[in-house]
């Protein structure tokens, strides 16, 4: 059986990572997003509500599950065992650093293949950090993330007084 882990912050989780994350859905048997806990960032959602805006925008009853982690992704993939980590590809300024961490992961982990699937043309521009920027300033955003992420937005906004 294929298995897979889509690693990443999702914080939030866009439309952009919805359509890769279904992608794998269509190329591996199973796929586990697995969401980072990273005690050196503070992000907007918590792990938990991370979570559980990503299992409200898919089927978990499909061959998707949702997950966190801490520390190593490769060390995660082993404990699952995933033998692929799935990560989007926008433009090229995205390459060098993916590139850089597949290798570093290949080093760590050779056991374990990084597969890059390319975004579609409409999310090309998308990223999470820009969606926070804009949403921070009351902007609307709801054409780049579920609705899900659109609720929470919008409350985040609205206990800001914005
Ligand atoms: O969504 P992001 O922030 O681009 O995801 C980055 C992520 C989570 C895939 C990366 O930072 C990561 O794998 N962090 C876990 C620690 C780790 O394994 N670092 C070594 C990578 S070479």
């Amino acid at each position: 059986m294929s298995r897979a882990v889509y690693p990443g912050s999702f914080d939030p989780f866009t439309l952009g990572h919805l359509d890769i994350l279904q992608r794998a859905a269509g190329i591996f048997d199973k796929v586990i997003v697995a969401v980072l806990e990273n005690p050196n960032k503070t992000p907007l959602f918590s792990v938990e509500e991370r979570i559980a805006m990503i299992r409200e925008s898919v089927d978990e009853d499909g061959n998707i599950e949702v997950d966190s982690f801490s520390g190593l992704t490769v060390e995660y993939a082993r404990k699952v065992g995933a033998g692929s980590l799935v990560r989007g590809m926008r433009a090229t300024s995205d390459f060098e650093s993916e590139f850089q961490m597949a290798l570093f992961n290949r080093r760590l982990a050779p056991e374990i293949t990084t597969v890059f699937l390319m975004t579609s043309f409409a999310n090309v521009f998308l990223s999470s950090s820009l969606i926070k920027e804009v949403a921070r300033h009351g902007g609307n955003v709801d054409f780049a993330v579920p609705p899900s992420v659109a609720k929470r937005l919008a409350r985040f906004n609205e206990n800001r007084g914005l």
